[in-house]
């Protein structure tokens, strides 16, 4: 791998008695995507947290190409270039599909607030850039043509893709994906797969995908990072990983706790 633009070091972050995540590391490489694995609560969704800047790490390093990026908050996370999607959606419901991807393009505004309150010349400028800009990335995840409703009328799988949308109005280099398949039947699945990859490669983004289901991840990603119980048990490509014992004994216990509690 070249350079990496994203390189974790021995993270961890404690909640009370709990260490969520212990020892986590990762580099993800320009235009590389990564799946990070694991059963319930494993941890996963706590490394976006910290990643995004949402939690702070008790101990390691976070740092995107070559600058730490340790005790930023989320805001300054996006500013340098990672951005990243909900494992439960959080959009502007009440707000256009067009007027949630323009709002991710906020921090790269230039108008001030004289400027916006009088509209002037500079604000339609750059207002009439971002909605083609925004119009652009709603083409590249089929979205376009919902552009006027508002989110909250969009199908689940729809709105899942317009999470992704925003996230990539951000301007963002590292996209960070919490399971963007979750509640998806298997042909939804697949065409936003699909979508996932094209974007990888259109837009040389490093992507970090969170996915439950292995078989998913599998055709997708070069490389993969198991998680449980907070702790790495296994990377590699996905054939090493999902032939691992400890991930095998992971998935299946998972599912015998899962047995369990149905009976
Ligand atoms: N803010 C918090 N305070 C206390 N405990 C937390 C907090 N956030 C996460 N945890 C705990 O950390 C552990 C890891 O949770 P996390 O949500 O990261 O798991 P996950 O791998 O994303 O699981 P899932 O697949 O269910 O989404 C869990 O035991 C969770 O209860
Ligand atoms: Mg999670």
């Amino acid at each position: 791998m070249t350079k990496p633009i994203l390189k974790v070091e021995n993270l961890g972050i404690r909640f009370g008695g709990l260490q969520a995540v212990d020892n986590f590391h990762l580099e993800i490489g320009k235009n590389e995507l990564v799946g990070l694995i694991g059963p319930n609560g494993a941890g996963k969704t706590t490394v976006f947290n910290m990643l995004t800047g949402v939690y702070q790490p008790t101990e390691g390093t976070i740092e995107l190409e070559g600058v730490k990026m340790n005790g930023k908050k989320p805001h300054q996370m996006v500013e340098a270039g990672i951005s990243r999607t909900f494992q439960n959606i959080r959009l502007f419901k009440k707000m256009t599909v067009l007027d949630n991807v323009k709002a991710a393009f906020n921090h790269k505004m230039h108008y001030n607030l004289f400027e916006s309150m009088f509209r002037c010349g500079s604000y339609w400028k750059e207002e009439a850039e971002v909605t083609v800009q925004a119009h652009e990335l709603l083409q590249s995840v089929g979205l376009d043509e919902y552009a006027d409703q508002l989110a909250e009328n969009l199908p689940y799988g729809q709105q899942r893709k317009l999470e992704i949308a925003r996230a990539l109005g951000t301007g963002c280099k590292v996209l960070l994906l919490d399971e963007p398949a979750a509640g998806m039947n298997p042909t939804e699945t697949a065409e936003l797969m699909n979508t996932i990859f094209r974007l990888r490669e259109e837009k040389g983004l490093s992507i970090l995908l969170i996915e439950h289901d292995m078989s998913l991840v599998m055709g997708l990603c070069e490389r993969l990072v198991a998680i449980d119980y907070g702790r790495i048990i296994a990377e590699g490509t996905p054939y090493e990983v999902a032939n691992n014992p400890k991930v095998i004994a992971a998935y299946l216990g998972a599912e015998e706790e899962q047995n369990a509690e149905s009976k």
